[in-house]
């Protein structure tokens, strides 16, 4: 037999709404997303909560805990005080569908938006060769689970809607360095791409984005600071300037 916690949950739709409070039973060994789905089977049947795969890997559950952007299927109730009362809301840089499930259309967007892979041409597919060393270099961005944790908590969208149309964010970010670091991407110059045209320049690398990935990417560390610093690089390095000159004549 658990115990009864207290919790508040933020119930409502695009149109408003507020935080509720319930008392529920917590057992050993739970999750968040577990509270939430007894909720549901015992006072809120018509709670609204994403989930899939309870796993940590599927990145559909993630949500606000006391204010902290999380997986509600990865963050475990003995990390909390016996006391402490746990307040749930959805994620706050995208818009509420209704109750913990927002609408993350946002991230598709930027996703399109991002150039896809393009291998050299008259190289088939099944054809492509790369040495070890190349694979493992991206590895770590490919754990992506596209929770968009990263992309909520970034303060240049989560308290500038404005910004939206001109920043991607840090899980693009991410996409962009991997495929920077891919021998066989022919199509152009991604970190130059990512500077003019996905906002690579509104990041002031505050990494909060890293602070909150599950994945344990190292966003800012290992894709946003070494292209930024590419993209200085190239454009006050006198070397490359003059060479760019004398091109350019
Ligand atoms: Fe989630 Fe990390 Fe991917 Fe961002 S980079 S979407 S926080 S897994
Ligand atoms: Fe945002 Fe991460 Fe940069 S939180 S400001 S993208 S370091
Ligand atoms: Fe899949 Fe939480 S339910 S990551």
């Amino acid at each position: 037999m658990g115990t009864k916690r207290h919790f508040r949950v933020w119930r409502g739709d695009s149109s408003g709404g507020e935080i509720q409070d319930f008392d529920v039973e917590v057992n050993e060994g739970e999750v968040v997303l577990d509270i939430i789905h007894r909720l549901q089977a015992t006072q809120t049947p018509d709670l609204a909560c994403r989930w899939n795969c309870k796993a940590g890997k599927c990145g559909s559950c993630s949500m606000e805990i006391n204010g902290m952007p999380k997986l509600g299927c990865m963050t475990r109730m003995s990390t909390f005080e016996e006391d402490e009362t746990v307040t749930i809301t959805p994620l706050r840089t995208f818009p509420v569908i209704r109750d913990l499930v927002t609408d993350v259309s946002f991230n598709y967007e930027k996703a399109r938006e991002t150039p896809a892979f393009a291998p050299p041409e008259g190289v088939a597919p099944g054809q492509y060769r790369m040495q070890q060393v190349d694979v493992e270099r991206s590895q770590e961005f490919r754990k992506c689970i596209e929770c968009y944790l990263c992309q909520n908590t970034c303060h240049v969208v989560r308290d500038h809607e404005e910004n939206k149309t001109a920043f991607s964010g840090p899980r693009f970010f991410i996409r962009a360095a991997e495929l920077d670091m891919h021998p066989l991407d022919a199509r152009e110059d991604r970190k130059e791409y990512a500077q003019a045209h996905q906002g690579l320049g509104y990041c002031n690398i505050t990494k909060c984005c890293t602070e909150v990935c599950p994945e344990h990417i190292k966003i800012t560390d290992n894709a946003i600071i070494p292209m930024k610093e590419r993209v200085v690089d190239r454009r006050y390095d006198p070397l490359v300037w003059l060479g760019r000159k004398i091109f350019r004549r």
